[in-house]
């Protein structure tokens, strides 16, 4: 990494900013405190949360590695900032859901908590200005953000990620009650894993006492954020 120098600010994101290289395949991640939610109409910011995100993020894209789940990690510069493989984000989020609750719960009317027979998976429209609505296949299809064989891959792949992810967390006493995962294209149009993996993309439930332990406690205003964070990161071995 040596070579490499921190370009010009591409993209800023609410969670984090992005930065070009000296190397045209390569970005630096930087992850922010900032909170937001309810597609930014509540504002925050937890405090080392950017840290302990880019820790988290490393960690799970490490042990997918060991997986053979590749990823567009590629090495940790600094506390809060990530190496990472350039791509074409597909703006198609894949949603993985082991239980049910959140926007789930609400929208068909099922029990927070209810168990289900198999993972679901769910794509949703990344469009911040239309509140990143769910989706069909169809609809990415035929409005061209993503072909039916991505859409098979990143559900094979999003269904491998969760294959590894949750018996890892339930190892160490934590439900993956759900997350999002964003993927996007090389330069050779290979589906590469993209993004963050840490509690604001994922649902964590301590597997005793079921206490939420993600960004659901900045969401409902439940206190003690901050060591929610800690605690994920400490019981995944990332601090
Ligand atoms: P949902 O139940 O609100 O649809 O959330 C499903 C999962 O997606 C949950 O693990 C939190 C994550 N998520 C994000 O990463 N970003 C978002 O903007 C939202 C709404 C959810």
């Amino acid at each position: 990494m040596s070579e490499l120098t921190r370009g010009e600010l591409l993209n800023e994101g609410k969670a984090k900013k992005i930065y070009a290289t000296s190397d045209a395949d390569k970005v630096i991640f930087y992850f922010k405190d900032d909170a937001t939610a309810f597609n930014a109409q509540k504002k925050g910011s937890i405090n080392s949360k950017g840290i302990l995100n880019n820790r988290i993020s490393a960690r799970f894209f490490k042990l997918l590695k060991e997986k053979d789940i590749s990823s567009h990690y590629l090495e940790t510069l600094s506390d809060r900032e990530m190496l990472v493989r350039k791509v074409e984000i597909i703006p198609c989020e894949t949603v993985v859901r082991n239980i049910v609750t959140g926007s789930l719960a609400k929208r068909l009317g099922r029990p927070d908590g209810e168990e289900i027979s198999r993972p679901l998976v769910e794509f949703y429209y990344k469009d911040d200005a239309l509140g990143d609505p769910l989706i069909t296949d169809d609809h990415a299809v035929v409005f061209g953000w993503a072909t039916q064989e991505e859409l098979d891959e990143l559900r094979r792949q999003a269904l491998a990620v969760n294959d590894v992810l949750r018996p890892f967390m339930l190892e160490r006493g934590i439900i993956l009650v759900d997350f999002k995962l964003e993927f996007g294209r090389t330069s050779d149009g290979t589906i590469l894993l993209a993004d963050e993996i840490c509690p604001d993309t994922c649902r964590f439930w301590d597997a005793k006492t079921r206490k939420k332990l993600d960004k659901d406690r900045f969401r409902q205003d439940l206190g003690e954020v901050e060591d929610a964070y800690h605690e994920i990161a400490e019981r995944v071995g990332a601090e």
